[in-house]
C-alpha cells in the first residue's frame, strides 16, 4: 500500500484535515443495535422502543454523527429541500413567515432555498425554474404571477405548490391566508364607534386579492354603519412606505380631510406616520391611524400603533405543514387554511382616550 505522500509544506496554512465521517455502522456498534435501527431512528420512521431510540441518539451524539443527507435523499428518492419565494425580502412581514416555515421543516430534516421575486412575475418564474433544477421537492410561494399556468406546470411535474397570503385566481392548490376582509371591517367599525365619519383608506396594489379583500372590509364597515363610501377618501397604494406617505399627504390636502386613516399594510402605515409628522399633525388628536399588519416595534412608534395583526409565524407553520402533508400524500384533497386577524388596540386610534 503506497504510503501517503507527506503534506508538502507550502508555507501556506493548510486547511485542517477533515475528520473521517462517522458512519451508521459505527453508531450501530456503539449503541449495540443494527444499522437498520439507526437508520429508522435518524429518519424518524418506523417504530423504535424509546430505550433503544435513546441509546442510538446518545451514541450518535457522542460520536458527533451527521446523517448523510445526500445518501438519505437518494434512499428516499426525493429532495429534502423546499423552494420558498416571497415578493419583498425587505418587508419584515415575511420574516415571521420564514421563521414559521423553518420551524416545521427543520424538524423533518428539510431545508429551504429562498427567492425574492420583487413582486415581478418574470423574476418569480426564474426562481421557480432555478429551484426546480436544484431539485426542490416542492414550493411555498407568495405568488406574483397572475396566471395559474406556471404553477400548474410544476404540479404536473409532481412538484406541489402551496400558495401563501396572496392567491392565484383559477389555481387549485393548498392555500394559507387570513381573514383580510373581516380584519379591516372590524378595524374600521372600531374607528366609526370612536366617532369618525370621514375615514381615509389607502389600499394595496390593484390586482392583488388581499388588496381587494381589505378594501371590501372597509366598504362593508361603512355600509353597515349606513355611511357613504366617498371615493375621494379611497387611494390605491403600493404596499411601500412611499405609497403611504404620498397617499396620506394627498388625503390631508382634501378640502374636507379625513379624521382617521386606515393603511392596508405595514410599510404604508409607516409612510402615513411620516406624512402626519411632516404636517405637524398629532396622532390621534388630529388624525387617528390604524394599519393592517402589526409589527415588532409598533409599541415603539409615537403613539403606539393600533393594528390588524396577521399571525405571520403561524402562517409559515401552516404553509410548511401543508407542503409536507402533500409530499406524503400527493392525492389528498387541497386544503385552504384561514387564520384570524385580531385588532390590537393601542394609542394611535385614540380608543384609550389619549389625545
Ligand atoms: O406588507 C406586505 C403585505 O403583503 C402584507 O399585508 C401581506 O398580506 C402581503 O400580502
Amino acid at each position: 500500500m503506497r504510503s501517503r505522500p507527506p503534506r508538502r509544506s507550502t508555507g501556506e496554512p493548510q486547511p485542517p484535515a477533515l475528520p473521517a465521517r462517522v458512519t451508521v455502522r459505527q453508531v450501530a456498534a456503539a449503541a449495540g443495535v443494527s444499522t437498520a435501527t439507526v437508520s429508522r431512528v435518524m429518519a424518524g420512521e418506523g417504530h423504535v422502543r424509546e430505550a433503544l431510540r435513546r441509546r442510538v441518539l446518545d451514541a450518535a451524539t457522542s460520536l458527533n454523527y451527521r446523517p448523510n443527507r445526500a445518501a438519505r435523499s437518494l434512499r428516499v428518492r426525493r429532495s429534502l429541500t423546499v423552494g420558498v419565494i416571497i415578493p419583498d425580502i425587505q418587508n419584515f412581514f415575511f420574516t415571521g413567515i420564514l421563521r414559521g416555515i423553518e420551524h416545521v421543516l427543520e424538524r423533518e430534516a428539510f431545508t429551504f432555498l429562498l427567492g425574492n421575486s420583487d413582486g415581478r412575475a418574470e423574476r418569480e418564474r426564474v426562481y421557480l425554474d432555478t429551484l426546480q433544477s436544484e431539485g426542490a421537492a416542492g414550493f411555498i410561494v407568495v405568488p406574483s404571477q397572475r396566471e395559474p399556468d406556471g404553477y400548474r406546470d410544476l404540479q404536473r411535474a409532481g412538484l406541489p405548490v402551496v400558495t401563501l397570503d396572496r392567491a392565484v385566481r383559477g389555481l387549485s392548490a393548498d392555500h394559507v391566508t387570513v381573514t383580510n376582509q373581516e380584519g379591516v371591517r372590524a378595524a374600521v367599525a372600531h374607528l366609526i364607534a370612536l366617532g369618525h365619519r370621514r375615514i381615509g383608506y389607502v389600499g394595496g396594489p390593484p390586482g392583488l386579492n388581499v388588496a381587494r379583500e381589505r378594501l371590501a372590509g372597509y366598504e362593508q364597515a361603512l355600509q353597515e354603519a349606513h355611511l357613504p363610501v366617498d371615493r375621494a377618501l379611497v387611494h390605491a397604494g403600493n404596499f411601500q412606505q412611499d405609497g403611504g406617505l404620498a397617499a396620506a399627504h394627498a388625503l390631508m390636502e382634501l378640502p374636507s380631510p379625513p379624521t382617521a386613516l386606515f393603511l392596508a399594510n405595514n410599510l404604508m402605515t409607516l409612510g402615513a406616520y411620516q406624512a402626519l409628522h411632516e404636517r405637524r399633525l398629532r396622532i390621534p388628536r388630529h388624525v387617528a391611524v390604524v394599519g393592517f399588519d402589526d409589527m415588532p416595534w409598533a409599541t415603539a412608534l409615537q403613539p403606539p400603533l393600533s393594528a390588524v395583526a396577521q399571525p405571520t409565524f403561524e402562517l409559515g407553520v401552516a404553509a410548511a405543514q401543508l407542503l409536507l402533508s402533500r409530499l406524503s400524500d400527493p392525492q389528498r384533497p387541497f386544503r385552504r387554511v384561514v387564520l384570524e386577524t385580531p385588532l390590537i388596540v393601542r394609542g394611535s386610534c385614540g380608543a384609550n382616550g389619549r389625545k
